[in-house]
C-alpha cells in the first residue's frame, strides 16, 4: 500500500498533510510513503527531514503511481480551477482532505465521476472516540491564537495595563464574538496578554466556558441556539435585533473585536453591520475569522486588511496556514489517527466499514458514488414554475 503526500497548490496554503513523525508511523504500519518534492517547505520541513523519516521524495506522475491513499490539506482541484489534480490519481485511489463538502456539491460530483474515494475530515463527528481526528478543533485553536496576534499588529495601543512614571495606560478591551474552539483560544490568548476580555455566543453552554477563562459573558435575553452536535443554529429575527442592540453598545467600547461565529454548511451570520463599525472608536481593530464563509462583518474583505471609518478590518485568508509549522504537525497527526482507523493491517487494505459512525459520516464519495447524498442540495422549483403549477392545480 502506497501513501502519496502532494505539495498543496492553493495560493494561501502553506500546510502539508504529513510530518516526519507521521511518516515514520505509516512506515511502521506497513505503508510505503512518497512525499512530493518541496511539499513541506512552507511548513519548515525539508525534503531531507521527510527522507530521514523513511519517505521517498517523488514528483509528477511517479508520486501518484500505484498510490492507494493520497493525504492532502485542501480538496483536490478541478480543471476549472487551473489544475486537474484528480486526473493525476489512480482510479479507486482514496483522498483524505479537508473538503468543505457541505458547500462543494460540484466537487463531489466531479470526484464521483472520476471514480475516486473521498474522505472529508471536517465531517468526522465530534464524539469522544474521534477527538484525536478533529481537524476543526486543531486548526481553529491555532487560528484563535493567531487572530489575537494579528489584531495586536494593527492596534496602536498596548494590551496590558501599564503604570509608568509618565502615566497609566489602560488595558485593551477585547470582545470575542463566537466562543467555540477558536473563540475560547482567542479569549485565553488575549487574557495572557493582559487585556480585559468579554465574549458572546448564541449557545448557552458557552457562558460557563467563557467565565472559566476569566472573561465576562455578554447575555442577550431570549432563546439560545444550540443545534445538532453542539453546533449553533440560526437564530430568529427578533433575537437578532436584541443581539444587534447589545453588540452595538459593546463594540463601541472595544479596542479589538475577534469574530469567529459560524453555522456549519451555511454562510457566516452577518453580525457586525456597517453602522456598528461607524460607531466604533477610531484605531480599533476587527479580525474577522469567519471571512472564508462570507464574514461576520459587513465590511470585511477576504484576504485583505481594509480601513473603514477609522477601524482596521483584518480578513486574512487561511489563518491556520499563517502558523503552518504547528498547524501541519497537528493536522498530520489528526490524519494519522484517522488512517489508523481506516486501515486493516491484517488484510493490508483500507476498510470502509460503514457500520462505523466516523467512517460513515466522513466518507463522502465511495466506489464512484456519493455516499453523503444529504450534502447535495435538491433542486428547488423556480418560482414561476411553482406558481404555474399551483394555478394549474387550482383549475
Ligand atoms: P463553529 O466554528 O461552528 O462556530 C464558532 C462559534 O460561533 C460557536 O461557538 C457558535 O455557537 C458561535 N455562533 C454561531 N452563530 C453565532 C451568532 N449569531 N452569534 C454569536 N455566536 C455565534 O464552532 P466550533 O468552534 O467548531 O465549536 C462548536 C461546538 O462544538 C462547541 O460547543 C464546542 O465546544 C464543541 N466541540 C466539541 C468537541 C467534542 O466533543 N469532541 C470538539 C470540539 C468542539
Amino acid at each position: 500500500m502506497k501513501i502519496a503526500v502532494p505539495k498543496e497548490l492553493h495560493k494561501d496554503e502553506g500546510r502539508v498533510a504529513a510530518s516526519p513523525e507521521t511518516v515514520k508511523k505509516y512506515i511502521d504500519m506497513g505503508f510505503e510513503v512518497a512525499v512530493e518534492k518541496g511539499a513541506g517547505l512552507n511548513s519548515s520541513v525539508s525534503d531531507d527531514d521527510f527522507k530521514n523519516a523513511g519517505a521517498k521524495i517523488q514528483s509528477g506522475k511517479d508520486l501518484y503511481k500505484n498510490a492507494n491513499l493520497i493525504l492532502k490539506v485542501q480538496k483536490p482541484m478541478l480543471k476549472s480551477e487551473g489544475t486537474d489534480e484528480v486526473s493525476l490519481y489512480e482510479k479507486n485511489a482514496t483522498v483524505v482532505a479537508s473538503v468543505s463538502a457541505m458547500t462543494s456539491p460540484g466537487h463531489l460530483k466531479a470526484y464521483e465521476n472520476a471514480g475516486i474515494n473521498i474522505v472529508a475530515m471536517e465531517l468526522v463527528p465530534r464524539i469522544t472516540r474521534a477527538q484525536s481526528m478533529d481537524i476543526l478543533s486543531s486548526q481553529s485553536n491555532l487560528a484563535g491564537y493567531k487572530a489575537v496576534l494579528d489584531a495586536t499588529e494593527y492596534l496602536d495601543k498596548a494590551m496590558p495595563m501599564m503604570m509608568t512614571a509618565a502615566g497609566t495606560i489602560s488595558p485593551a478591551k477585547v470582545l470575542i464574538i463566537g466562543a467555540g474552539v477558536a473563540g475560547l483560544q482567542a479569549i485565553a490568548t488575549a487574557k495572557r496578554l493582559g487585556a480585559v476580555v468579554s465574549a458572546f455566543d448564541v449557545r448557552a453552554a458557552a457562558k460557563e466556558q467563557v467565565e472559566s477563562l476569566g472573561a465576562s459573558f455578554i447575555e442577550v435575553e431570549g432563546e439560545t441556539a444550540e443545534g445538532k452536535g453542539g453546533y449553533a443554529k440560526e437564530v430568529s429575527d427578533d433575537y437578532k435585533k436584541r443581539q444587534a442592540q447589545k453588540l452595538k453598545e459593546e463594540l463601541a467600547k472595544s479596542d479589538i473585536v475577534i469574530s469567529t461565529a459560524l453555522i456549519p454548511g451555511r454562510p457566516a451570520p452577518k453580525i457586525i453591520t456597517a453602522d456598528m463599525v461607524k460607531e466604533m472608536s477610531a484605531g480599533s481593530v476587527i479580525v474577522d475569522l469567519a471571512v472564508e464563509m462570507g464574514g461576520n462583518c459587513e465590511l470585511s474583505e477576504f484576504g485583505k486588511v481594509v480601513e473603514k471609518h477609522g477601524v482596521k478590518i483584518v480578513g486574512h485568508a487561511n489563518v491556520p496556514s499563517r502558523l503552518a509549522r504547528d498547524a501541519s504537525k497537528l493536522y498530520a497527526k489528526n490524519l494519522l489517527n484517522f488512517v489508523t482507523l481506516l486501515f486493516d493491517k491484517e488484510a493490508n487494505t483500507l476498510n470502509f466499514n460503514m457500520e462505523d459512525e466516523i467512517l460513515k459520516d466522513a466518507t463522502v464519495v465511495l466506489n464512484g458514488k456519493i455516499n453523503r447524498s444529504d450534502l447535495i442540495p435538491t433542486k428547488t422549483i423556480p418560482k414561476k414554475t411553482a406558481a404555474t403549477k399551483a394555478a394549474q392545480e387550482k383549475k
